[in-house]
């Protein structure tokens, strides 16, 4: 059974000179989620943004703040994203020794917690902490830039973490980030995908594109 898609476009790919007004229209557009990706230039091979952006943007929508954090060390960032307005607090298992204790700081903290997973990580990398987590994410691309091209390689991961998800009986988020477009998109919701992220394919054409876009990812006619 096919389940109704959320679309978390992200950020990374908006006009950041006008993000405020880049997050209305994407918010006016149908979307479910903000994805904020924030790089440290150390746990991934870019920059990108940090809590103050994420403040700036806040009042500029209702929707949930999905922010995924590809930084190390995680821990001394927690509650400066969580103050500035994230809602969803997503975490790299590869990101240090003590993911465990970094989820439980979210969920302490009022955060939802997630836990994300690169492309050359197993999907029994999340079992032992499947009680901690509101949302699990798969990269379909290794992280640290947008516009790459989606690695097939993660649809089998994508339905053995849905099986665990129904198999644990918790309502866990299962989410995809990296490559997705129309065409990857079909075959990510077919896996199982509670939540696909987008940002070339989201943000392609401008502000009057952005409705279509959206629905496009969701399998809906334009
Ligand atoms: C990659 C980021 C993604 C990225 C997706 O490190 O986590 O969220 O912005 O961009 P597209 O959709 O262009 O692959
Ligand atoms: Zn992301």
């Amino acid at each position: 059974m096919q389940r109704r898609v959320r679309i978390a476009p992200s950020i990374l790919a908006a006009d950041f000179a006008r993000l405020g007004e880049e997050v209305r229209a994407v918010t006016s557009a149908g979307a479910d989620y903000i994805h904020v990706d924030i790089m440290d230039g150390h746990f991934v091979p870019n920059l990108s943004l940090g809590p103050a952006v994420v403040a700036a943007l806040r009042p500029h929508s209702g929707l949930p703040f999905d922010v995924h954090l590809m930084i190390a060390p995680v821990d001394p960032f927690i509650a400066a994203f969580i103050d500035a307005g994230a809602n969803i607090v997503t975490v790299h298992a590869e990101a240090g020794p003590h993911v465990h204790r970094t989820l439980q700081l979210i969920r302490q903290l009022g955060g939802k917690a997630g836990i994300a997973l690169n492309p050359g990580t197993p999907a029994e990398a999340v079992d032992p902490v499947l009680d901690q987590v509101d949302l699990v994410l798969v990269m379909s691309v290794n992280p640290g830039f947008g516009g790459q091209t989606f690695l097939a390689s993660q649809l089998t991961k994508i339905r053995a973490l849905r099986h665990r998800i129904d198999a644990c009986g918790r309502p866990i988020e299962l989410e995809v980030d990296g490559g997705i477009t129309p065409e990857t998109a079909a075959s990510v919701r077919e896996a199982g995908a509670d939540v696909l992220v987008a940002g070339t394919a989201a943000f392609r054409g401008g502000p009057t594109a952005y409705g279509d876009n959206i629905r496009r990812l969701r399998g809906d006619p334009p």
